[in-house]
């Protein structure tokens, strides 16, 4: 960790945020469409410095390269972590950045199969069946770009094994003029499987022996897809083992995006993740945005030991960007056991949430800016040109007022000033601590490039990170052993067996 680190947290410890900030204003960073200010941080130029000096300690630069080189960083399930060739222009990289750049290529031309009628005559709706990664990156993409590039094609999304969420996602569709999409890179998911399941006894009640032609699969399990399927379908679309489930809304994960946006849509969005990866792999540590993302999170989650990193997204078009980060991050970075199986060195990272400004602002704000927990913030805004421009600047003025009132509060001596004759016990009340960091992630001309270019940002902030905290960012073994419990349970409330802990026991009975 660096006792020189933490002679810099001693240093800082009751320093004055708004001062600090006020003399770290140089501190923003801009690439690929969006301008970053990190001035509001407990951290000076000499702090920076020693952060960076870990940062080089921990050899961020040849992990950097090692990713970029299709190295097995993710070394538990000795693989690379090829999320970042998908975004490659065509023949930018041979070899293997290649061949997996080129397994979009099917996808997309079914996509645009689709879209010309030749795969069924008329298609309206997409009904994309996936959870994890094979469901929120899609979901998120869609959300924020189908008032802007939906067309005569919907999508509905199912990703729960309750069984309403696909019966919601069902409502009123006609299976005639469906394709359904079932998005699996295991292709042993039990929810996924369970929707696949019961999406495919539907189809096959109303279209018949031409369900087939509206089912298409993307997973890296071809030989379960093809069992399950029951016959060689030529509708299935490969998702390379070498993608993590968190990363890969850039492969044909995201079909159904392609059909109901085009494939020049999604093309823009692999470009401005492309952009940002040429940063991220060619800027000097201190101007890689992605670097100093990670050594405040570092700084913050591991040193200052914040509760909590708030995710406000004061963007309508963003407002399922919270989910899906907290996937990325927590998926990725939720670990404390470093590769080699010893203990990870130091605390890795904190729970993440949040939700849509100004929303968040009529409900979990009051405890942002006067609860006992120690929070940071993230303020993603992106405008979108040719927006109605009172709105948002509205939006605009209320996400620079939080992120302002968290850092410098409402002091007692302001209210007393601003209320002369105001009852001392509410004056009290109405202290607001502030010295709350926050970071301000701001884009004026939002669309397809700047949130490729965003999400790959918190993809290589989060890589990033895990090198810092010691840990393997691509793997998942946290996830495994509630699916194995839950196979037993569901036993036991088939009554075939006595659930082995007591109060499991006693739940079961209930349910029974
Ligand atoms: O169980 C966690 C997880 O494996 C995620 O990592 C993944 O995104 C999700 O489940 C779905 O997995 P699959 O795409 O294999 O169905």
């Amino acid at each position: 960790m660096g006792s020189d680190l933490q002679s810099h947290l001693a240093r800082l410890d009751d320093a004055s945020l708004k001062d600090l900030a006020a003399a770290r204003l140089s501190e923003t960073l801009s690439a690929c469409g969006w301008y970053v200010n990190l001035s509001r941080q407990y951290l000076d130029a000499e702090a920076d410095q020693a952060l960076l000096a870990f940062a080089g300690s921990q050899n961020v630069g040849g992990a950097i390269k090692a990713l970029f080189d299709g190295e097995h960083v993710n070394t538990s399930e000795d693989r690379p972590a090829m999320h970042w060739a998908l975004r490659l222009p065509p023949g930018r990289e041979t070899g293997f950045a290649e061949e997996i750049r080129a397994s979009l290529d099917p996808a997309l031309a079914f996509a645009d199969k689709v879209r010309d009628g030749d795969v069924l005559p008329s298609i309206e709706t997409v009904l994309h069946i996936g959870i994890g990664g094979s469901d929120l990156g899609p979901r998120l993409l869609h959300d924020a770009f189908v008032q802007s590039y939906g067309g005569k094609i919907g999508v509905r999304f199912a990703s729960n094994i309750d069984p309403l969420d696909l019966e919601r996602a069902l409502d009123g569709l006609n299976p005639r003029t469906t394709l359904v999409i079932g998005i699996s890179k295991s292709f042993s998911t039990q929810e996924t499987k369970y929707n696949l399941d019961r999406a495919r006894d539907w189809l096959k009640k109303t279209v018949g022996a031409n369900w087939p032609k509206h089912l298409a699969i993307v997973t890296a399990n071809p030989g379960r897809a093809n069992d399950w399927l029951g016959i060689e379908s030529d509708q299935l679309f490969d998702m390379p083992e070498s993608i993590g489930g968190r990363f890969s809304l850039w492969s044909a994960g995201s079909l159904s995006c392609m059909i109901a946006f085009g494939t020049d849509w999604f093309r823009a969005l692999l470009k401005g993740a492309n952009d940002m990866d040429t940063h991220v792999r060619t800027s000097p540590l201190v101007y890689n945005m992605a670097l100093r993302l990670a050594l405040i999170d570092y700084w913050n989650m591991t040193l200052r030991n914040v509760d909590a990193e708030m995710v406000l997204a004061y963007a309508n078009a963003l407002r399922l960007l919270p989910a899906y980060l907290q996937q990325l991050l927590l998926e990725s970075n939720g670990k404390q056991v470093a590769p080699d199986g010893s203990p990870a060195p130091a605390p890795s990272i904190v729970g993440h949430w949040g939700g849509e400004g100004t929303i968040g602002q009529h409900s979990y704000h009051q405890w942002l800016h006067q609860g006992s927990s120690h929070v940071a913030a993230e303020f993603v805004i992106a405008a979108t040109p040719g927006s109605e421009p009172k709105g948002t600047s509205a939006l605009i003025a209320h996400a620079l007022a939080q992120a302002e009132v968290l850092a410098n509060g409402y002091k007692l001596e302001d209210i007393n000033e601003n209320e002369p004759d105001i009852d001392p016990a509410i004056a009290n009340q109405k202290v607001i601590p502030g010295g709350k960091p926050s970071m301000i992630f701001a884009c004026r001309d939002f669309g397809p490039e700047a949130l490729g270019a965003l999400i790959a940002l918190y993809e290589h902030r989060v890589f990033l990170g895990g090198v810092l905290w010691g840990v393997n960012s691509f793997d998942q073994w946290g996830v495994e052993r509630g699916k194995v419990q839950a196979g037993r349970i569901l036993e036991a409330l088939g009554g075939s067996e006595a659930a082995s802990d007591p109060v499991t026991r006693d739940m079961v009975d209930y349910f029974r």
